[in-house]
This record gives structure tokens, sequence and C-alpha cells, in this order.
């Protein structure tokens, strides 16, 4: 079957975590993905946070499927022509080098435009132009500046960061989605054009309801959805909501049977408007489907609390499972906290193949992530990352080196 990207070739000049996701994204819509890495060393994340001694590291193979790998160094002239070569035949350039690392190197985009008018050149920086654009940023630096930390964790406790990844794979995201509409629109202007990720700007767009609310917050001086709400006080700022739902919904995590010794024996329980007396009927709570202190969504916000204390004691006789079920038969959301040892077993995933189990020459099986993204048109298959300048011969020959030429360069150990 065909590929969404087939036939378009990226130059991936990424490293870590937020542009390699990016790439491996357009290598898994067909994209033929070139992964140009410094000689000897390759990205920093094949060593680290190893596990197998010699191995590629975990970090760096599940960031880094489907790519094929050449090394270069772009410091030395002839690697520089190397990567010109690159240039001129590839559709787009990926980069989330640190500010000013790529124009150091000798490659502005007006000499990439000038060597490559079509090519479309895409970069992650921390931070857009203005008095941080020159910092170099990592995930939670991004979190931080980008409003998820101050608004995640609980009322009385500091900042958190999240475990979901979203200023490196959140901003991947964004730039994948950057390129593709560059080359659309590309079929009408024939132009390449920049494209900027910036990962404050990635988080904060994702965390865009928190600033809704602090507008509402400005507006009204309190946030009637929050456990703040009705007892206590509400500052300047949009508070810490611990485990509140972010939407009109009111939602908590609620301990199930054998949280005592299971630190994931909970749900997250959605009190939705619409399945309210089902709640009642299922927690043996009748009465509240009429009393009017319950009744309506607008009297339960003065009383979150108590009732969620209530739905905790149902929850607590049952396991999460068990509890996902029996509130599934009333269309009640809700959603058990599944541990990775959960998520790596779980046959839908890798029936779906978003869970794969990868072979690799050097480390042996491994589960990864799959394209999360389905096509039905352009199917994804997972293939292993490659090794550090597995494919510089092929893809130079490609390019018209001669044999002699390819020795040339590994004598003056460019590549
Ligand atoms: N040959 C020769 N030199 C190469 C090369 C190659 N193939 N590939 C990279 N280099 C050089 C760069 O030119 C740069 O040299 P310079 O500093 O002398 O100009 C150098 O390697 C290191 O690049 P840098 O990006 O500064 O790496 P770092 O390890 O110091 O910083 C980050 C890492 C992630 C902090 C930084 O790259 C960054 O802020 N990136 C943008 C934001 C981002 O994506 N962060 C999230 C990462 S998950």
């Amino acid at each position: 079957m065909s590929k969404a990207l087939a036939g378009y070739r990226i130059l991936d000049f990424t490293h870590v975590q937020s542009g390699p996701t990016c790439t491996q994204l357009l290598a898994w819509f067909g994209a033929d993905v070139i992964k140009v890495e410094r000689a000897g060393e390759g990205d920093a994340t094949r060593g680290q946070l190893r596990d197998i001694p010699g191995a590629d590291s975990l970090y760096f193979t599940m960031l880094n499927h489907n790519k094929r790998s050449i090394t270069i160094d772009t410091k030395k002239p002839a690697g520089k022509e190397v990567l010109e070569t690159l240039i001129k035949t590839c559709d787009v350039l990926v980069e989330n080098f640190a500010p000013g690392a790529l124009d150091r190197m000798g490659f502005t985009w007006e000499r990439i435009n000038a060597l490559n008018p079509k090519m479309v050149v895409a970069s992650v920086k921390g931070f857009g132009p203005g008095r941080y654009e020159d910092c170099k940023v990592y995930e939670n630096v991004a979190q931080c500046a980008g409003g998820a930390a101050s608004t995640t964790g609980f009322e009385d406790g500091p900042p958190l960061v999240t475990g979901a990844q979203i200023g490196d794979s959140g901003t991947g995201l964004h730039l994948a989605l950057g390129i593709l509409a560059a080359l659309l629109q590309r079929h009408t202007t024939g132009r390449g054009q920049k494209v900027l990720a910036p990962m404050q700007d990635a988080v904060l767009n994702l965390c865009r309801v928190k600033l809704r609310d602090q507008q509402r917050l400005e507006r009204t001086g309190t946030l009637h959805e929050f456990p703040q709400y009705p007892d206590g006080q509400f500052g300047d700022s949009v508070p810490r909501a611990g485990n509140a739902s972010g939407g009109g919904q009111p939602g908590s995590i609620l301990k199930c049977k054998g949280w005592e010794t299971d630190p994931n024996a909970y749900i997250y329980f959605i009190t939705q408007a619409a399945v309210w007396p089902a709640v009642c009927k299922v927690i043996g709570e009748e009465g509240w489907i009429t009393d009017e202190a319950f009744a309506t969504p607008q009297a339960r916000l003065l009383h979150l609390k108590p009732i969620f204390k209530r739905i905790e004691k149902w929850t607590m006789t049952k396991d999460k499972i068990e509890a996902m079920e029996i509130l599934n038969g009333y269309d009640i959301p809700c959603g058990p906290i599944l541990s990775m040892k959960e998520i790596a077993a779980d046959e839908s995933l890798r029936a779906s193949g978003t869970i794969v189990e990868v072979d690799h020459p050097v480390r042996g099986k491994y589960l990864s992530v799959g394209n999360p993204i389905k096509m039905s048109d352009s199917p994804t298959e997972v293939t292993r990352s490659p090794l550090l300048g597995e494919h510089t011969v092929e893809v130079l020959e490609q390019l018209g080196y001669s044999g002699a030429q390819i020795a040339a360069l590994r004598a003056e150990r460019v590549i």
C-alpha cells in the first residue's frame, strides 16, 4: 500500500526528543527521513539512560524508528559540501539545535533558501523571538515557562511537571503539523518557508484552558469548578486544581479497592450532568436525583467535596476495572489509572499497533509506542532505529558520490 508522504525526503538534523519526535512521525507517514549525526558520536541520546552496555538506548531507539542514519562532520568543508547536496535534494530540513547553531555552521535561512528555494526549514527552539530567544531549553523548562507547572499539582504543594512530555514530544507534534501545512502551501506558491515551533508556545497552546480560567478569574474573582470553591480563597492567578476536571463536567481521582497497597488502584470519575441520575443510582443515593442541593449542576458545585467522598465510598468497594465496567454500563465517563506495566500488556493497544514490539540487532526485542495516528490508506509499519552511520555509504551513493570520493571523506574523518 502507498504511504501518505512517499516521495518526500526529509533532512533530519534533529537530536534528543523534540525534533526526533517530529521526524519519526514524518517517517511513519512514509517520508524518507535521513538523520544526520556527528561522526563517531551521533545523537547524544544514543548513550543516555542506557540499559544494555554498548546498545543504543531505548531513549534513542524509541524516537528514531523508520529513519536512515548518515554521519557527517558538518563543520568541516567537505562535510558542508555533503550537507549542501542533501539540502538540494531534500524537501524539508528539520532541526532543533540551540539557537544560532545552524547559522554558526554556515547554514542560515538565506543560504539554505538560495541552495533550494523549495525547501521547508523547520525548527524547534525553546522560546520564540523575545528576551529568552537565545536560551537552551529542555522539557521541564518548557513546562515551567509555558504555564503547565504553575497550574499542575495540589493547592498546598509546589508547582509540578507532568509525566507527559508536552514540551518535547508536544512541540514535535506541532512542528510536524507546520511542516505538512508548509508542504501543502508549496503546491500553490512553489516556495519553501521557515516553520518555527517554540516549546514555550507549544506548551501554552496545550494549556490554553488555563489562560481561559485566568480571564474568568479576573472577571469574576472565582472559579466554581475548582477545589478552592466554595471554602477557599482565590489569589490573582489560576491556582493548581489537583485532580479536578479542567472542563465543565466535574471530575476527580478516587480510590478503588486495593489502594492501600497498589499505588495505581484509582479511577477518574466524571459526574457528567447528563448521567447524574445514573451516578446516584449506582452509588445508592437515589434521593440526590431530586434533592435540590444536588439536583442541578450549579447546586452540585457547592458540594463537590462531599459528592466525591460519597462516590469514593462506592469505588473503594470495587477494583478499578470492575468499577469501569459497571460505570460504562451506565455511560458514566470514567478512566482507570493504568500503570505503564498494565499499558505495556494492553491487548487493544498491541492490536492497534500503538504498542509494538521491535527487533534490534544489538539490543534484541523491545517495546515501543507506534504511530498513534491511524490512517486507512497509509498504514504504519514500525521498523527499528538505524545504527550510527548505518546508511552513510548508501545515501552518499544515492547522492552521486563515487567509491573513491566516499573513501576520501572517510580518510578525512568527515563521515
Ligand atoms: N557535525 C558537526 N557539528 C555538529 C553536528 C555535526 N553533524 N551536529 C551538531 N553539531 C554541533 C552544532 O553545530 C553545535 O555546535 P556550536 O555550539 O559550536 O555551534 C553543537 O553541535 C551542539 O549543538 P547544541 O544544540 O548546542 O547541543 P547541546 O547538547 O549543547 O544542547 C539542547 C542541547 C537540546 C539544549 C539545545 O540543542 C536546544 O536548546 N535546542 C532547542 C530546543 C530543543 O529542541 N530542546 C529540546 C530537546 S529534547
